[in-house]
């Protein structure tokens, strides 16, 4: 019988069995040898004796052979609880060595010990890294979830389709396009598709109306630990519905996928916050609900005090800001202590501002290092307490700008860090909509309006007669989908009218040639008849990682590229000779 290394049990003693795997930790006892036998399924512990251990001496670290043996009971002493198959070993009668193994650079047998190699020597032996049970238990999770989610979109009569990957280059508002060279079409370039957004409407279009895709997404925008350059997404599309729709239906996928893949009971509806109120709130279109702290102004409040950095701004017609979290500061156990503010301090300046002031409130005054500060705020400090609604051994974070919107994203991100690091949050999920947004916003550079989404939202119905006079009233159909202040996804009721499609092109500044050109198809399609029709993208690896608790959206990716988009495994990008990209692709790189 063969068996992997996860199987065997009690039930299963004295049956003679095969059995497959690598040699992941070998113990010597002076004509005794046992050896850890693992595959993804587990580990089976081996033990060799007479003849065959005199061979075994061979076996190396990560081995790979076929074992026929028996099963026989543990001793009572050398039961490991913590192991399924703890209670047994198989006795070798013989074994094949099927292949030998260089040294592995790293243990993979790591999670006792805490020990993790370093990062890159990971992503270079990658192959390695996934036989390791944390990276399996990844492996199997992320299945498990897309299964999840695949038989919930069929359930409810979603087809899943496939669209292109090389597409059309079009504009994009974000992040820029990886182009690939068509060697048949010279000196002409297909996009990598940053999302199926504008197939999956033509299938709309069609009358495809319930689609979803498990889509590979391509969008080359600057690193960070919750992105990647080549992402999946669970893309879905559906015809003749609204947002209520489309919001139900993830809700009840999401409880679904938490109930699936973490036995866990999430609350349905989700809340809504509107954009406007979580911008000013928590200085975030994506805020994380499990901590309170919000952000508040006390430019009044602290107006009247003779703190003169802020007052100079407030005379130039700038704003007041503040944050408090229940740090302990002051008190025998200060969560934060004053190196971590000066940090802060150095965060808010990198950001762009001048300067964080930070502040405690102690037997319900306020306080600061050095006093000076807090001197200056007597007149003021029970009107800054009661409209923060700060407590004993809070720390009030405060910042003050002429850019309102500079003070709030700064305050955003220093408000995110300070809650994640003061909170203990086990297994906690605060799951939200947020929606109300802006359908264009000005891009500070050129002074031009571009989507704050993507060009093919629908703008709401009472709004929409602000296109051509004041386009930032506009406000978006869209809805994203934050989790612990995380945007796992975002969708849109789509502009279904051409001529409507065609002003948010004019908007955004493109002219009919433009339109034409980049987006002629587009509007094209849309006169054939083109049915409402809305969906929604959820970041497939990014909603992994928040429901594991996690946060590197690489621990969930199979094979993904290091910090600089480089792939260490096959040490991709790699450069392509001049000779080779004029005579394959067309290219004279004279022209790049
Ligand atoms: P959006 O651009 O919001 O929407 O993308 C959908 C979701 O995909 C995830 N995501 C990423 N994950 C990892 N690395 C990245 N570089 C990355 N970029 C995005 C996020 C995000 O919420 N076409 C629209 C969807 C729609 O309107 O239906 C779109 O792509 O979790």
């Amino acid at each position: 019988m063969i068996v992997n290394c996860g199987q065997l049990t009690a039930n299963d003693v004295g049956k003679n069995v095969e059995v497959y795997g690598w040699c992941r930790y070998k113990r010597d006892h002076g004509g005794k040898l046992f050896i850890d036998l693992a595959d993804r399924y587990g580990i089976t512990q081996l033990v060799f004796e007479g003849k065959v251990n005199d061979r075994a001496s061979e076996l190396g670290k990560e081995y790979v052979i076929k074992v026929n043996g028996s099963v026989r009971k543990r001793s009572q002493e050398t039961i490991d609880k913590d192991n399924p198959t703890g209670t047994v070993e198989v006795y070798v009668k013989d074994y094949e060595l099927i292949n030998a193994s260089l040294l592995p650079p790293f243990e993979l047998i790591d999670e006792k010990k805490k020990f993790l190699a370093n990062e890159d020597l990971r992503m270079k032996y990658r192959y390695l890294d996934l036989r390791r049970k944390e990276m399996i238990k990844r492996v199997e999770f992320r299945d498990r979830v897309t299964k999840t989610i695949r038989k919930f979109l069929w359930d409810n009569g979603f087809m899943e389709l496939e669209t292109p990957t090389l597409v059309k280059d079009t504009y994009e508002t974000g992040s820029r396009t990886f182009l690939v060279p068509s060697r048949t079409n010279p000196g002409k370039f297909y996009a990598l598709a940053q999302s199926p957004q504008m197939y999956k409407q033509l299938c709309m279009i069609s009358g495809l109306d319930k689609y979803f895709q498990v889509a590979h997404a391509f969008r080359d925008e600057d690193p960070r630990e919750d992105r990647q350059p080549e992402h999946t997404q669970i893309d879905l599309e559906v015809s003749f519905k609204d947002e209520e729709y489309i919001q139900g239906l993830i809700e009840g996928l999401l409880a679904e996928v938490f109930e699936k893949s973490l036995g866990k009971k999430i609350g349905t509806p989700f809340k809504h916050m509107d954009y406007f109120y979580a911008m000013e709130n928590y200085g975030s279109d994506k805020p994380d609900l499990r901590f309170d702290s919000k952000i508040v102004d006390i430019t009044n409040e602290i107006a009247d005090s003779d703190y003169k950095i802020v007052k100079r701004v407030i005379e130039n017609k700038g704003k007041v800001r503040a944050v408090a979290f229940a740090a302990g500061f002051g008190t025998d156990k200060p969560i934060l202590d004053k190196q971590y503010m000066l940090r802060l301090i150095e965060t808010a300046k990198s950001l762009g501002l001048a300067g964080l002031t930070w502040l405690y409130v102690k037997n319900g005054v306020i306080a600061s290092e050095p006093e000076s500060i807090s001197e200056t705020l007597k007149k003021v400090e029970q009107r800054i307490i009661v409209k923060l609604d700060a407590k004993d051994g809070d720390v009030i974070l405060m910042c003050s700008d002429v850019s309102d919107q500079l003070l709030l994203s700064v305050l955003g991100k220093i408000r995110k860090e300070v809650g994640r690091k003061i909170g203990k949050f086990s297994n906690e999920y605060e799951i939200l909509w947020v929606d109300g947004f802006p359908l264009f916003e000005k891009d500070e550079v050129t002074n031009q309006f571009k989507p704050s989404h993507n060009p093919f939202t629908s703008p709401n119905q009472s709004t929409v007669r602000y296109m051509e006079s004041e386009p930032e009233k506009v406000i978006g159909r869209q809805y994203d989908l934050v989790i612990n202040g995380e945007e796992c996804g975002g969708g849109s009721i789509r502009i279904s009218n051409p001529d409507i499609q065609k002003a948010v092109f004019k908007t955004i500044g493109m002219t009919d040639e433009q339109i034409e050109r980049t987006f002629g198809f587009m509007v094209e399609a849309l006169r054939y008849g083109a049915p409402i029709h809305g969906g929604i993208a959820l970041g497939l690896d990014r909603l992994l990682t928040i429901l594991s608790n996690e946060s590197d959206i690489r621990e969930f990716i199979l094979f993904p590229k290091n910090k600089k988009y480089e792939s260490p495994i096959d040490g991709s990008p790699t450069d392509i000779n001049d000779k080779r990209l004029k005579d394959d692709y067309g290219i004279l790189t004279g022209q790049m």
